[in-house]
């Protein structure tokens, strides 16, 4: 019925959009047209999340609703992607869920190929990972219709074996791109308008390429990226504070076009969790990268990823975890209840013996108490002036307009001059926990 037209879904990390934009690039050469409407198309296909069971739970819904979308028209072929697809290939295919095709992350350039085999009612799947694909030949084919803020995937993969975590399972070896190739990206996205960058990569601090000719680590590599135009806005996730260095604090500290934000999980403010959990820092070398970059960029927010009722945790762990927070005062965070993950060392070593109510109880203390860090953090920005990205008109009300500022704040305020992808001085009159509220300033940049 519609022939060669895509219908791309993404769950999970910005990792997995990034992804998509991969994909979309590989299929629109071979002839795919991107469409809106799951209806209007072909081919779907769902980037998918393993990171805790609920991102996997959603998938299978989907899974469920799409199937229906089989029925009325069986010529569309569905396929899985991305992690989910690395972790339950078999699953996926077989247990008549109407999956045509399942890929993994390191499989996309396959694509093509396994989609023709499916053309006789056929499934195919290609889940190998790999040492050395990082897709660093394929251009994206932007998704994000804003046009403000552009994603480029520095490095894949992760070899740190957190003990709860399903990445280096699903995603394989670290692997870093060349640096050309990602300052060539940026240098194309700048000249297309885009303003805003975001380097991406399960842990960005430790990108590493070397070869014959040069090694470049990830502040050299930032240091670079922020040199191609002042006005190119230049951030980065995600970083793990074992790979914090004071150089690299020192960059973001030095380029007023790095954005003065890191992201630094925390996971947890106990000692015996942490050293569980493989994270190979302690509470207090934790607390002392927080005070190098509050020495050297005193302006920068912090926030970060807390797990509540990982395996053994008592209420003495969990109020080390709340005393940590006291103690940094995150501007924001993620917080999440520890779902167990098979195959990941928790689940081969430790029992998840922390009652699910214990853990909803952990996490909503956690909760409430970042809630106030986060009002207060806004609280004290109140009659502050910001330079503020515009990225297009406020969730909640269209005559407003929204935007990020340096410290990664989503800034809303009533328009006087600006437009989406301008830069503009607003002054901050207001706030939720979540949200600076101003007034844009006339002597706009
Ligand atoms: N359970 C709960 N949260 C998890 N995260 C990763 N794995 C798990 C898990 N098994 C969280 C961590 C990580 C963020 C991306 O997701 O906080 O930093
Ligand atoms: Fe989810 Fe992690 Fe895979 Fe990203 S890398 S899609 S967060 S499991």
């Amino acid at each position: 019925m519609f022939e060669n037209r895509l219908f791309i879904e993404t769950y999970g990390c910005q990792m997995n959009f990034s992804d998509s934009e991969i994909v979309a690039s590989i299929l629109s050469s071979e002839g795919y047209s991107l469409v809106n409407d799951p209806h209007q198309a072909s081919l779907i296909l769902i980037n998918t999340c393993s990171i805790r069971e609920k991102a996997e739970e959603r998938v299978w819904k989907r899974l469920r609703e799409l199937k229906s979308l089989k029925k009325k028209n069986p010529e569309l072929k569905i396929g899985i992607i991305g992690c989910m697809a690395e972790r339950l290939y078999e699953e996926l295919l077989f247990a008549g869920h109407g999956v045509d095709l399942v890929a993994g992350p390191d499989a996309y350039r396959f694509l093509p190929e396994l989609l023709s085999n499916t053309l006789q009612g056929a499934q195919a799947a290609n889940i190998q990972l790999s040492f050395e694909e990082t897709y660093e030949d394929i251009e994206p084919l932007r998704l994000d219709p804003s046009g403000v803020s552009a994603f480029i995937s520095i490095m894949r993969g992760c070899e740190n074996f957190c003990a709860y975590c399903v990445v280096p399972l699903t995603r394989g070896k670290e692997r870093s791109r060349h640096p050309e190739t990602i300052l060539n990206e940026a240098r194309n996205l700048f000249q297309r308008g885009y303003p805003e960058i975001t380097l991406l990569g399960q842990n960005v601090n430790s990108y590493y390429f070397k070869n014959a000719h040069l090694s470049m680590n990830f502040s050299d590599l930032l240091a670079k990226v922020a040199e191609i135009h002042p006005s190119l806005r230049v951030r980065f996730t995600t970083s793990h504070p074992k790979d914090l260095s004071d150089k690299l604090i020192s960059t973001i500290a030095s380029y007023p076009n790095i954005c003065k934000s890191v992201h630094l999980a925390v996971q947890s403010g106990s000692d015996a969790i942490l050293k569980r959990m493989n994270r190979k820092y302690t509470r207090n070398e934790f607390l002392d990268r927080v005070r190098s970059i509050r020495k050297m960029i005193p302006e920068s927010t912090i926030s970060t990823d807390i797990i509540a009722g990982f395996c053994g945790e008592t209420e003495e762990d969990h109020r080390q975890t709340l005393s940590l927070m006291e103690e940094v005062g995150f501007d924001s965070a993620f917080m999440f209840r520890y779902s167990e993950r098979p195959g990941t060392l928790a689940a081969r070593k430790y029992p998840d013996d922390v009652p699910s109510e214990v853990k909803a109880r952990r996490l909503q203390e956690i909760i409430d108490l970042q809630h106030w860090h986060s009002l207060r953090s806004n609280r004290q920005d109140i009659g502050k002036t910001f330079e503020v990205l515009v990225e297009g008109s406020s969730k909640r009300s269209r005559a407003m307009l929204s935007g990020r500022n340096s410290q990664n704040k989503m800034v809303v305020f009533e328009p006087k001059k600006a437009t989406r992808g301008q830069y503009v001085r607003v002054r901050i009159t207001g706030c939720t926990q979540a949200t600076l509220i101003g007034e844009e300033m006339e002597d706009d940049l």
